[in-house]
This record gives C-alpha cells, structure tokens and sequence, in this order.
C-alpha cells in the first residue's frame, strides 16, 4: 500500500467511525489542524457541505444527523486530500465569488476575494460614466468569475471573455450558463491580441493577468504552485510580460474613451501604471485602488 492509500485508509477509519455528521466534522477538524492546516475547522465544516451535501447552516442545525457511510467515506477522502495541501476549492471544484459560485476545472484559476475589487472598480466606473449597457472585455477570463459577475450586476451589458486555454473558456461558457448570463456573453481561445481582432467596441477592459515573476513561483503555497494552473501564474521574469502585451493592444485597437482596469500582484502597481502609460494610455484621477490589506490591487488607466 502506497503512503498515501495508508492516509486515506488512516483518515477513513477514524472518520467513518463517527456516530453523526457533527462528530464527523469535529474529528476531520482535529486531523485537520495537526496537519497544520491554518483554516482547519472551517475547511473541516465546508467539506462536509460539500460531501454530505448539505448547506453549512443545516449542518449546523442537524449535527446530531447519522451520516451515510458513503457519504462519510467522501468526506474522508476530502479530507485527506485537504491533508496533502489540496485547496478547499479544488476538491470541491467549485469556489463563491461575488456571491456567487463558480465551477471550476483543472485550466482555472482559483477566483481570489481579492479580484472581486476588479469587478466593483468596474462597477463604479461605469456608474460615473452614466454607462448600463456597456460592452466588456475580459482578457484571460479562466472561470468567467470578473465578466459574469459584472454582468450579473447590470443587466443590460454584454461581454466577450478571452482565454488561452480551451479548458477554461469552456468552464466560463457552464459558468455563464448556470448563472443566468449565457446569452450576453461570447467566450473565445486566444491570446491578448484577440482584444484587436474586431470583437467590436469595448467601455470596459477588465483584466486579471498571470503576474508572478519566475523566481517567486517557487516560493508560492502548496495550494497555489501545485494545484492553480502555471499559465494563470507564470507572469515572466519581472511579473509584467503579460501588461506589456495587453496595453499595447489596448492602446492600438480600443475606443477612445475605453477604461481598462487590471489587477496586480503585491509592490506593481506604478510598475503597471507605467507600462499602460508607455503604450499611450492615460492613469485615471483614482488609479490606484487598495485591497483590504491596504495594498495597490487593481490599476486603472484610460484611451483618451
Ligand atoms: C490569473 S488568471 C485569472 C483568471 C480569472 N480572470 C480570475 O480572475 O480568476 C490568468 C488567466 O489568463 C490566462 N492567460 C494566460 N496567458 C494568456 C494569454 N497569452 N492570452 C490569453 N489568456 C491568457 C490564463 O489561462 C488564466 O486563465
């Protein structure tokens, strides 16, 4: 038996002898925190949802419920999983944005909380510009979650989701789907320049690039360099390859008027500021907005 079917058959025994679904969670819980898992009890309670199916409140209402054996050995094996440094999300294959829960598969990214200021910059700026019809694109849309969330808000836009990977345009296209925004979206493979292949008139550019230099990949959690796919990272040598490419093309191929608002990894934004400034655009009066943590994450820059 490999060392791992040892930890399943270990994680398995101990869990499957719960007498309720309570007693289930408390005992992953515990396995959980001795692997040195920081948010033990809490990705304890979401795998349970997730494996017996029910929603965190029933959980907490029913903890005396018995569990189907079937169920308990799910959760085991979750668990374990969760053990071995797999992120909540990606057992579950499936993460809440905006509200709202995305589907994922193996070519998407993870959605962050901190990309959701991508998605009320956006908001807010067509607010000011009086705009509730608006066209948008989003370059490198993995799992859809900036494009459908912002469509959900406004029901009167449309938008166009760009992505590398097939895989990932083909989860944005179930996302859109089972949140109700199908018919305003188009989602195609390619690259950065698609933006400038006649996909019409954008007001909106909204982007999450991979922006990890090469050298920190390395240094990233188990949970991010193994499990999030290396073309949703990898950002080039300096992090910036990817906004090089994106504002000259932004630059040539948009609309005057267009606002383009991206976010950064942690100590770029007047790096990428820059670069949009270099390829023509023009830094918004608040171009640089904050994360909770008060760092600059998402730069916004305009075609005048
Ligand atoms: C950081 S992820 C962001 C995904 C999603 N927008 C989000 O915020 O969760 C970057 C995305 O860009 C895509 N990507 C990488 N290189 C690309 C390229 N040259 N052209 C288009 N998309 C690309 C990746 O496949 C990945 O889905």
């Amino acid at each position: 038996m490999t060392q791992q079917a040892d930890g399943v058959g270990d994680n398995l025994s101990r869990i499957a002898a719960a007498k309720s679904v309570g007693e289930a969670v408390k005992t992953a819980g515990d396995h959980l925190q001795k692997s040195r898992i920081d948010t033990a009890r809490l990705d304890a309670r979401v795998l349970a949802a997730g494996a017996f199916d029910m929603s965190p409140e029933d959980m907490l209402l029913h903890a005396d419920r018995l569990a189907p054996a079937d169920d308990l050995s799910r959760f085991a094996e979750y668990c374990d999983r969760r053990m071995q440094g797999e992120p909540v999300a990606r057992i579950l294959g499936e993460k809440e944005f905006w509200s709202l829960t995305f589907k994922l598969n193996e070519a998407t990214l993870v959605p962050r909380p901190d990309t959701e200021l991508c998605v009320e910059t956006g908001l807010q700026i067509l607010a000011g510009k009086g705009l509730t019809a608006p066209h948008i694109l989003d370059l490198g849309t993995g799992s859809g979650c900036i494009l459908i969330s912002l469509l959900t808000e406004l029901p009167g836009a449309s938008g166009v989701g760009v992505d590398i990977a097939l895989a990932a345009i083909e989860m944005a296209q179930v996302n859109a789907l089972k949140l109700g925004v199908a018919g305003r979206t188009k989602f195609l493979q390619g690259s950065w320049d698609a933006a400038g292949k006649g996909l019409g008139k954008f007001d909106l550019i909204v982007t999450n690039p991979p922006y990890i230099p090469a050298l920190d990949i390395r240094l990233l959690a188990v949970e991010v360099k193994d499990h999030d796919p290396q073309r949703a990272l990898a950002g080039g040598d300096d992090g910036l390859v990817a906004y090089r490419e994106i504002a000259n093309i932004v630059a040539r191929s948009m609309r005057t008027g267009a606002v383009l608002v991206a976010e950064v990894g942690n100590g770029q934004a007047q790096d990428v500021v820059e670069i949009f400034e270099c390829a023509g655009l023009v830094r918004a009066l608040d171009w640089c907005r904050l994360d909770l943590a008060g760092r600059g994450r998402v730069v916004v820059a305009e075609k005048c």
